[in-house]
């Protein structure tokens, strides 16, 4: 009997492919397989040897993908061939990756497996868009939320709660924007709080717009997914602190070389968009 292979999750990090981590990117260039979503860096799928087979997993608005069920059945039936798989996913593999649900699937199936954490675009889009999440004179909390309430993965969303909290970064939100401003004013944020939405952080496609929870929504309208949206008084220091800007030709990183939309967030709007290059699955 062939003894078993071994799954890797590996964070790739936010967009910018040098954000990856030294032990991740160690490991992207020596797997049989690798399985990655759809936001995953191309530059980082180069890394890997040309031996190795790329399974593009992620989800594209309006094709047929495969279902959660089906991806943890082919980490499954690879590592049971003996092989070595790297499980690519945006961000951190564990911070609404889905990631904990493949390594409950490999451990029921006796298929060992490690976690390579990542840098979660949560922290580091606000980063790379002059945003502390926390500062000693302004919040000393975050919060991170999934931005997509009322969809089908929705679970309920304490709105008392979050009203109150300091600082609230949404992902995966950009669809429900006007929903999620106005609910936190209904539930006794003040109208005026600054918001900032960012699209493709991190990367070179990085645009950033700034309102408050009265205005964001009709600024940001047309921005398409992936988007994070921050929500405090922290987002003021970003007029201080703004060190990225590639509009404006200020230090952009190598960028990410995939333009889409998430997946999770489809959106209807035509945007002057890079087309993104071509995933094989071999
Ligand atoms: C399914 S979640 C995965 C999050 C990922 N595991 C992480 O730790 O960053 C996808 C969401 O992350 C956010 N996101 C990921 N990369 C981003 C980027 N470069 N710029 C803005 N938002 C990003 C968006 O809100 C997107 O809808």
């Amino acid at each position: 009997m062939t003894e078993s292979g071994i799954v890797y999750l590996v964070g790739a990090g936010p967009g910018d492919p040098e954000l990856i981590t030294v032990r991740g990117l160690r490991l992207v260039k020596q797997p049989d397989v690798v399985v990655h979503d759809r936001l995953v860096s191309l530059q980082l799928l180069e890394e890997a040897p040309p031996r190795a087979q790329r399974i593009n997993v992620g989800k594209t608005p309006g094709q047929q993908h495969r279902q959660q069920v089906d991806i943890n059945a082919l980490l499954i039936a690879e590592a049971r061939q003996g092989k070595t798989i790297v499980r690519l996913k945006g961000g951190d593999p564990l911070v609404f990756g889905r990631g904990g649900e493949e390594c409950q699937a490999l451990a029921e199936a006796g298929i060992p497996f490690e976690i390579i954490p990542g840098v979660t675009s949560a922290t580091a889009v606000p980063a790379y868009a002059g945003i502390p999440l926390t500062h000693r004179e302004v919040a000393s909390a975050f919060t991170v939320v999934a931005g997509y309430t009322g969809g089908p993965d929705s679970v309920a969303v304490d709105w008392e709660w979050l009203a109150h909290a300091e600082t609230l970064v949404f992902l995966m939100g950009v669809r429900n924007l006007p929903k999620v401003a106005q609910r936190l004013v209904q539930h006794g944020l003040p109208s005026e709080t600054p918001v900032a939405m960012i699209h493709w952080g991190t990367t070179a496609a990085q645009v950033v717009v700034e309102g408050t929870l009265t205005d964001i929504a009709e600024k940001a309208k047309g921005i398409p997914p992936p988007a994070i949206i921050v929500v405090g008084q922290i987002v003021k220091l970003r007029q201080q602190l703004t060190w990225f800007d590639p509009a404006s030709g200020h230090k952009p990183p190598t960028p990410s070389s995939i333009e889409e939309p998430h997946p999770m967030e489809a959106e209807t709007e035509k945007h002057e968009r890079l087309k993104p290059t071509t995933l094989e699955t071999r």
